[in-house]
């Protein structure tokens, strides 16, 4: 990033979180607000995610994932949903030189056999175009539920012991995360959710264990590039203890106090 925006908020470049994973909510009542329509929040979403997406890689993060579509969104009036699969369909084409002109690797989490052919195809192709870039990774959680991959993961490592090629005791943290959608990402470090839900709504349940949660108020439409540095450096103000106590973290200097 510019000189600029890492100094204006004091942002540390060697510390920033491997993997942010983001709940873009509120497109709806960002539209409501307007007296607008539904989807044209939705459409307003779609350029947060564009600004998001370059702002993140102008950063360095490594990895970011955006919960776009969730398991249980297939419930919503259909026509919603229709929109919804027409603007991801949209996406995938118009950021395609962004992507691959940038070193972006495009990945996907979820349901992916639930999209529309079309879709699926237009994302496949982008995923495999993309596959050998290596500046950041961009995650797309579509169709996804952190509870139905965890099932699913459950069950394919059941099925391997049931073939008997692995052992009950061999089942550990490592192999149930290499069983997940997620496999090969490293757990999320700094997780946002905007418009003011306090929720994890079924999103990346096991990869969240240590997350830095931060929730605000700013309706997805708004969320820009200040809102992402402004999280970052939220993020660099936390101490992450993992159980430890703050004075494990911070011993005392060598020649501090006597014996
Ligand atoms: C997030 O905004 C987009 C998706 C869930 C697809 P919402 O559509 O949930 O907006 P609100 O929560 O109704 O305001
Ligand atoms: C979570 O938002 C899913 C996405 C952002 C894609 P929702 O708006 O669907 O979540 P709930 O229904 O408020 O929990
Ligand atoms: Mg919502």
């Amino acid at each position: 990033m510019s000189e600029s925006d890492s100094a204006a908020l004091a942002i540390d470049v060697h510390a920033l979180p491997r993997h942010v994973a983001i709940i873009m909510d509120g497109n709806g009542r960002w539209a409501r607000q307007r007296g607008l329509p539904r989807i044209e929040g939705h459409r307003k979403g779609a350029e947060s995610v564009r600004e998001v997406v370059r702002a993140a890689r102008a950063i360095g993060i490594p990895v970011l994932t955006l919960f776009a579509f969730s398991e249980q969104n297939w419930d919503r009036p259909r026509d919603e949903v229709d929109a919804l699969m027409e603007l991801l369909y949209r996406y995938v084409l118009d950021e395609r030189e962004e992507i691959l002109g940038n070193d972006i690797r495009l990945a996907a989490v979820g349901e992916l056999e639930r999209l529309p052919l079309l879709v699926r195809e237009a994302l496949g192709v982008l995923m495999k175009l993309s596959s050998a870039r290596q500046s950041m990774v961009l995650c797309l959680a579509l169709s996804y539920g952190g509870r139905e991959d965890l099932a699913r993961a459950t069950r394919s490592i059941a099925e391997r012991v049931r073939q008997g090629t692995l052992q009950p005791e061999q089942i550990d943290e490592a192999l149930v995360g290499s069983y997940l959608a997620t496999a090969g990402l490293p757990p999320v470090d700094l997780l946002i959710r905007t418009s003011g839900e306090m929720r994890l709504s079924n999103f990346l349940l096991w990869e969240l264990a240590y997350a830095e949660l931060l929730f605000t108020s700013t309706m997805w439409p708004d969320f820009r590039k200040p809102d992402l540095l402004a999280a970052v450096a939220e993020f660099q103000s936390r101490e992450r203890r993992y159980g430890r106590t703050s004075a494990q973290l911070r011993p005392p200097a060598a020649d501090a106090g006597g014996s």
